[in-house]
């Protein structure tokens, strides 16, 4: 099943993409990086039908089976970037229902990169209530962390978890 990572760092080449970059070869995924993206803040009255928000989730409901959502821990939440991305899918609720129905039953996981091995309480609440929401099926998540590179224990814990959303 075509797997996509959408990874949501405010840097491109930082913890979380040294995370990305262990778990897309075990899933055999596609990375997007949703900061070379122009993907403006949800307004209400859908005055950025023009930036990138729209073909990109057309092409992700499209080509991909599975959703792998990638965030570094930003004040004990998802980062901005990846924030943004989950608002601007009301837009599939409101003026691009067909796309937003198409979500419905793919697969999703997440997992975040923060700088200690405590994971944050609830991180993940937010994915499990929006797949839940969309009528995606929750794979599971895994919090990882950076401090002074990959420790060998967050490696086995990626190849862990690329198992279970492989054979899910
Ligand atoms: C704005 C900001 C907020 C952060 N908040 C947290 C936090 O709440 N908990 C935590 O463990 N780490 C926090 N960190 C540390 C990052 O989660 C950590 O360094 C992460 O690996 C950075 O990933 P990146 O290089 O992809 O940005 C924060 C870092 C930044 C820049």
């Amino acid at each position: 099943m075509p797997s996509v990572i959408l990874q949501g760092s405010s840097r491109s080449d930082g913890n979380t993409r040294q995370i990305v970059d262990v778990l897309a070869p075990l899933l055999g995924a596609d990375i997007i990086n949703l900061k070379d993206l122009e993907i403006h803040h949800y307004d209400y009255k859908h005055r950025h039908q023009n930036d990138e928000f729209l073909p990109l989730i057309r092409r992700l409901v499209q080509d991909y089976d599975t959703f792998i959502f990638a965030t570094p821990v930003y004040w004990y939440s998802m980062s901005g970037i990846m924030k943004v991305f989950f608002d601007r899918l009301s837009d599939c609720l409101q003026i691009e229902k067909d796309t937003g129905r198409k979500l419905r039953g793919k697969r999703m996981a997440a997992v975040c990169c923060g700088s200690e091995p405590m994971p944050t309480t609830a991180f993940f609440t937010p994915f499990q209530l929006s797949a839940d929401y969309l009528g995606m099926t929750y794979l599971g998540d895994l919090h990882t962390w950076i401090e002074d590179g990959l420790e060998t224990s967050v490696e086995l814990s990626l190849k862990e978890f690329a198992k279970r959303i492989k054979t899910s």
